[in-house]
């Protein structure tokens, strides 16, 4: 019988993507929603309100591996002190949910994969790359990350296999990261934010499901991996790429960063600062990029 993997937020840009991509490798996927969904041929939903601590622990219990993506969108709404206790209660409390139910019903699995980000390193610019190694930032990113991390220790103190994917800007056709910029780009309306000097991490999302997919098949894997490319693009880099890519050259000055301050608040900071990080781990592990260049990339997501 296929090994079953219960991924939260599969629903979500990456989620989708994951289900295909785990179903075509003869893997049965099941996902915890919010929503009643109906059922399909391939995928079994369940139902939880993390909010009133309800799971439908079948969900669990049938489950061989569990993909934890659910959480709020971190770029969506402004960061008051509400939407931040939401950012992190989000990624959080699903984590003890599953935990109670791991502990409770004295179930294994065979490893349970989270999500993390890049920005546990911190919202500033530098020209370190930083590793696995590198310790987490203060700020509120750094602050949210390592809480979300340190909620599958829980987990992992069950002896299960505990991996970490510490995701940078995730590029994919028609949703996250790039729905909201393809339009102004599209229309030649697209420009350098702030200095342009901030680094942009990113990953294609065909690879970032392939690490997922690694995740499950290398049982050497543990603990946290950076799941970003390594190279030098910044956010002017990255502009004028994009711009390229829909045959324009950037005709429009740079947004100023105190424009996007007043726009945005505190949540600015994630687009107006960014640091380099390191695939050298998850490279050791035996991932090999598809994407490791900028312009194919963003080619693939829009053609
Ligand atoms: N996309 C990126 O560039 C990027 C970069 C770094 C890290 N990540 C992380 O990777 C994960 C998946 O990203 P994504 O882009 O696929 O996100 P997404 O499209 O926003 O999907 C997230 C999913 O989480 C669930 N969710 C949202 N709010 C929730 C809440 N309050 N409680 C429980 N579940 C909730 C939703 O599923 P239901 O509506 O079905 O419940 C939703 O489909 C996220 O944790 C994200 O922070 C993403």
């Amino acid at each position: 019988m296929s090994k079953n993997i219960l991924l939260t937020g599969g629903s979500g840009f990456i989620g989708k993507k994951l289900t295909t991509l785990l179903i075509n490798h003869g893997y049965s996927v099941s996902i915890l929603s919010r929503t009643e969904r109906k059922p399909s041929k391939d995928i079994t939903y369940y139902k939880w309100d993390i909010e009133n601590n309800y799971i439908d622990e079948t969900s669990v219990l049938k489950a061989d591996y569990i993909i934890h993506l659910a959480g709020e969108g971190i770029a969506t709404k402004k960061w008051s002190r509400k939407r931040k206790k939401e950012i992190i209660d989000s990624r959080e409390k699903p984590i003890e949910l599953i935990y109670s139910v791991l502990n409770k019903n004295n179930k294994s699995l065979d490893a349970f994969i989270s999500a993390s980000a890049v920005g546990i390193y911190g919202v500033f610019t530098s020209e370190n790359i930083c590793n696995e190694e590198t310790p987490a930032a203060n700020d509120f990113l750094g602050e949210t990350c390592q809480k979300w991390e340190t909620a599958t220790e829980s987990i992992k103190s069950l002896g299960i296999r505990t991996v970490i994917i510490r995701t940078g800007l995730v590029l994919g056709k028609g949703d996250g990261f790039l729905k909201k910029l393809t339009p102004l780009f599209k229309y030649s309306f697209g420009s350098i934010i702030g200095t342009g000097k901030q680094y942009m991490p990113w990953i294609h999302i065909d690879d970032l499901c392939s690490i997922y997919l690694l995740a499950i098949t290398n049982t050497n894997m543990n603990g946290p991996f950076n799941a970003a490319v390594t190279d030098n693009t910044n956010n002017a880099v990255f502009s004028k790429a994009l711009a390229k890519v829909y045959n324009h050259s950037l005709w429009l000055p740079k947004v100023p960063s105190f424009v996007i301050k007043l726009i945005m608040g505190e949540m600015s900071n994630i687009v107006l600062t960014g640091q380099r990080v390191s695939s050298q781990k998850i490279e050791n592990a035996g991932f090999k990029f598809k994407y490791s260049n900028l312009e194919p990339a963003l080619i693939s997501c829009i053609k």
